[in-house]
């Protein structure tokens, strides 16, 4: 049945809300924490792929929260995404989404509370009744403020379903317009998913003036699988993230919902607003801003998830790419033409396949960007699609980067010591380190500390390859911390050091933009 919701207006039967939650519960796994910059760009990408809600954080949580919320909410206008905060069933939780969220055209409040029994005597300390009273005042009190108001029922995978129901049921009469069940530590099975939305759409008085949304974790590896289950028991919303990133073993991910809702039409009978052939750009400014590229083997983004290796395979899909694909490479955004540039291709060319990509870069950005492209391609016979990718997410990153590395001279062998020189840039000046250390990497960490002297704790340092071939380009991530705080840098190139070099400056550049945050600016001087 059509329903209408004070953000969307009457919404189809078969239409799904994506409401993506990378910049809250992606964001809060750890490693994956992005600063003010990342989550607006992150957020401008989720509102291109045509996410409906953008849940932009969790605004008591600190001032950092609260800002990155009301930033995103002020971005956007009405054609942009609902924007929500998430809140605790309190006053002060609630009043900080409020006021986070006032600046946007579509506000959302969004309140949890734990409805299972275990939860409520270990956790909250309440009993059934006080949790059904709280459910009224909460949903009331954020209703007083928004008119879109969601509420979540932590752990409602494991609640007690007739409690559940008188939950939900007291959630809608105080005004809630979503009602959430999270699978909120990954306990469920598809069946159990089927039959809590089904008792709930079915039984709850008043069910009909809801959106039922679901919420999967992916501690058993189920969390895409309880998401359709929960879609075809009548959910409307679904609750994802890219990559499905996010606490533990993370959330559904938006591009496998996305995608089975659109290659299984014929038994999901539902759509979504997600433009598909963006998803790959998506996921790929994800893993260049928080430094985790998804495994290979990944559906939909994994680099091997088009590759056909055996030969009967090859030879199917050489007749008929049907035999072995279920969906075209290009609806998700690859691209069928894996060799692409080489070191003769011009300006134009490089422009034109950065839009076929998906990059609309403006015109400083595509100088640095193509300057790098030519380096890249003196060093290295085919340059792939990744390569270009890699080096434009480098270039849009570090768009507002304060430290710059501009030289790089390492020597290194059997028998001697490794000595590193190096030439950054400091807010427009040059500054210049030497050092020697255990190893070339050492030494040119040394060297970077060197130039800009700094104390950090080095967590985190990992070498990958992004395609194939003893020229391939290595993708560095460096993860530092500071006083607690914790940042990752990316870097690429042909050469593994420069490469380092380049993720650690990145680290670093990361790590001012969250002190100036939370300290006056710093003056940077070597
Ligand atoms: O997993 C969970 O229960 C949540 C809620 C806050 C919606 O993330
Ligand atoms: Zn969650």
């Amino acid at each position: 049945m059509a329903i209408t919701h004070p953000s969307f207006g009457t919404l189809a039967d078969d239409r799904i809300i994506i409401f993506d939650t990378t910049l809250r519960d992606g964001e809060q796994s750890p490693g994956f924490s992005m600063n003010l910059e990342e989550k607006l760009r992150m957020a401008e990408a989720l509102h291109e792929l045509g996410a409906d809600v953008l849940e932009a954080g969790f605004a008591i949580a600190s001032p950092g929260d609260f800002e990155s919320v009301q930033s995103i909410a002020k971005r956007f206008s009405k054609d942009g995404p609902v924007i929500a905060s998430l809140s605790r069933a309190n006053t002060a939780d609630i009043m900080a989404s409020a006021e986070a969220t006032k600046p946007a055209a579509r506000p959302r409040i969004h309140i949890v509370l734990a409805t299972s029994d275990l939860h409520m005597r270990v956790k909250l300390r309440m009993t059934r009744e006080e949790v059904l009273e709280r459910i009224t005042q909460s949903v009331t009190l954020a209703r007083n403020h928004a008119a879109d108001v969601e509420w979540s029922a932590e752990d409602g995978s494991r609640s007690d379903l007739e409690f559940l129901c008188r939950c939900v049921e007291a959630a809608i009469k105080a005004g809630a317009t979503t009602i959430n069940i999270p699978d909120t530590v990954g306990y469920s099975l598809p069946a159990d998913m089927h039959e809590i939305f089904s008792t709930l759409i079915n039984k709850v008085p008043g069910a009909e003036k809801a959106i039922f949304s679901t919420h999967n974790h992916n501690d058993l590896g189920l969390a895409v699988a309880n998401t359709l289950a929960a879609i075809q028991a009548g959910a409307r919303q679904v609750e994802c993230t890219i990559n499905g990133i996010g606490e533990r073993a993370g959330n559904a991910s938006l591009e496998e919902v996305a995608m089975a809702v659109r290659t299984r039409h014929d038994a999901l009978h539902a759509k979504t607003g997600i433009t598909t052939p963006r998803i790959l750009k998506t996921s790929r400014l994800l893993a260049t801003i928080t430094g985790f590229d998804v495994q290979p083997n990944k559906a939909i983004v994994g680099r091997n998830a088009f590759a056909h290796e055996s030969g009967i395979h090859q030879d199917g899909v050489l007749k008929d790419a049907s035999t072995y694909e279920i969906m075209t490479p290009e609806s998700v955004g690859w691209s069928t033409n894996s060799i692409i540039l080489g070191k003769h291709s011009g300006r134009a060319a490089f422009r034109d396949r950065l839009k076929t990509l998906g990059y609309e870069v403006g015109d400083n950005q595509l100088n640095d960007a193509f300057k790098r492209f030519k380096e890249l391609a003196d060093r290295k016979k085919v340059v792939y699609d990744e390569d270009i990718a890699a080096l434009v997410d480098d270039e849009v990153v570090r768009g507002n980067d304060r430290i710059r590395l501009t030289g790089l001279n390492v020597s290194t062998g059997m028998g001697t010591k490794p000595m590193a020189t190096i030439a950054l840039e400091v807010d427009g000046d040059r500054v210049d380190g030497m050092a020697t250390g255990d190893g070339a990497v050492d030494a040119t960490f040394n060297a970077l500390r060197n130039a800009f002297p700094h104390e950090v704790n080095l967590k985190l340092y990992a070498v990958q390859s992004i395609t194939g071939g003893t020229d391939a380009q290595a993708r560095v991530t460096v993860r530092m911390e500071e006083n607690g705080k914790l940042v990752d840098g990316q870097g690429s190139d042909t050469d593994t050091i420069v490469a380092s070099a380049r993720a650690y400056v990145h680290a670093l550049n990361k790590l001012l933009v969250k002190r100036e945050r939370t300290e006056p600016p710093v003056v940077l001087r070597a």
